[in-house]
């Protein structure tokens, strides 16, 4: 805590006497002030964001056209009930999301966070196949209501007494840094027997196969293409819902709108959520028309459809796409990784660098050749980072993201890592 101003302090104080011990608190940052790439803590320090709020602010922090927008709504109207009357800015949201998926994509179901809208898909693969069975993956972290938690299996906090859960199954993920299986391509993409045989079991009986394109909270762990394609053959197979919850990955985060054009497939339903309202809490679950054909009163919700949400939606897809910034999130993540490759040759703890576009993880070690998870060096360097005026997260074990907002540019990127190169430089002395 010694980088800490007085204000931050008696706010953290205060915090822990009032607030949920449920929150999973990574560093002592007090933010108060966000702009662009930029954070201020509650003593007016400046720190550069690696983290865009956990994959949300990909337009950047308080962008001004976004802004602009929320207050023009703000002025007209907040909330009456999407579920109950009709309203245009939804439908405005829809069509400008259209264009940038595949056609088969043309059904929406709104509401306002991540797991509402893994919640809402879970819940209409499995009133349109009128089965009850799901597979999930080793890994997966879906959301923390009791239908994403079910699919979740990231950290077992997460589900400790928690039980009973909804009929889910998980299987491995093609986590290659860490399958024992042999190593890619030689093992023959064996995680995906182990998923066909799972199928079998449960022959007429799976709704759905629920996966993240790349995992997220997991550690951004990117599986082989053969991988992701392999399962959606699969999935058709068997006639079962694909379901793609691209809540963290989706909006342009890999440089394409969805993360399952890199693997150049199309799914049956998809959730995305986070950056879609760059920061104001919306969620949204998409499918086929026939697919969604569940009846009035089978799903809905009071907020769903809020006016500022969408409002706030509408001009981030429209800053998205005016400012390329999918290109950009590829451009300044292939620096990223290039630069992390250099400084993965000369520190002992880089284990492993994966990554597309802006979402990039980076996996630190005890050691390359045992592998053993590097936790404390990862905590002690996201401590530092932030001391330095760098905010990173965790993502899996022992890995942190790299996940900026999408406008970033070489120069902002490149500082990043110099502060994580020095980072990793002094815990390195130190051991
Ligand atoms: C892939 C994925 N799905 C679902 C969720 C849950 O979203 P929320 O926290 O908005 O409920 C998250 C959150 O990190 C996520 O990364």
């Amino acid at each position: 805590m010694s980088f800490l101003g007085p204000k931050s302090r008696k706010i953290i104080e205060l915090d822990k006497e009032l607030i949920s011990s449920s929150l999973t608190r990574v560093s002592d940052l007090v933010f108060e002030r966000l702009e662009g790439m930029n954070v201020w803590d509650a003593d007016n320090k400046k720190y550069l964001d690696f983290t865009a709020g956990v994959a949300v602010a990909n337009c950047g922090h308080s962008n001004p056209e976004i802004i602009q927008a929320i207050k023009k709504q703000l002025e007209k109207g907040i909330h009456l009930g999407f579920s109950d009357f009709y309203s245009e800015l939804p439908l405005l949201v829809c069509r400008e999301l259209k264009p940038l998926l595949p056609a088969n994509l043309n059904n929406f179901f709104f509401s306002n966070s991540g797991t509402e809208a893994v919640e809402a898909m879970y819940k209409c693969a499995r009133w349109h196949s009128n089965r009850t069975w799901f597979i999930a993956f080793e890994g997966a972290f879906h959301g923390r209501t009791l239908g994403s938690l079910s699919l979740t299996k990231s950290k077992p906090v997460q589900k400790e007494r928690f039980e009973p859960f909804m009929p889910v199954k998980h299987v491995p993920y093609a986590y290659c840094y860490r399958c024992d299986k042999g190593s890619y391509p030689d093992c023959g993409i064996g995680c995906l027997n182990d998923f066909e045989k799972q199928l079998k079991e449960l022959k007429g009986r799976v709704a759905g196969v629920i996966i993240e394109m790349i995992q997220g909270e997991n550690g951004y762990i990117v599986p082989p293409k053969e991988f992701i394609k392999g399962i959606r053959k699969l999935c058709s197979e068997h006639q079962v819902l694909l379901c793609d919850d691209e809540v963290q990955a989706g909006c342009f985060r890999t440089g394409k709108f969805l993360a399952s054009e890199h693997f150049k497939i199309e799914t049956d339903l998809v959730a995305l959520s986070k950056a879609l309202g760059n920061g104001m809490p919306i969620g949204l679950t998409i499918a086929n028309k026939k697919t969604m054909d569940w009846p009035p009163g089978s799903h809905a919700n009071t907020m769903g459809g809020n006016l500022v949400a969408c409002a706030s939606a509408l001009a981030t897809l429209k800053y998205l796409k005016k400012e390329k910034l999918g290109d950009n999130a590829l451009k300044i993540g292939k620096i990223i990784l290039k630069e992390l490759s250099e400084l993965q040759e000369k520190s002992k703890f880089l284990g492993d660098i994966r990554g597309i576009g802006l979402m990039i993880g980076v996996e630190l070690v005890k050691s390359k050749k045992t592998k053993e998870f590097g936790i404390a060096e990862r905590d002690a360097l996201i401590t530092k980072a932030l001391e330095k005026g760098l905010v990173l997260l965790p993502a899996g074990t022992s890995g942190f993201r790299i996940c900026p907002p999408l406008i970033i540019k070489k120069e902002e990127a490149l500082k990043g890592l110099e502060i994580i190169g020095d980072c990793l430089k002094e815990i390195e002395k130190k051991k």
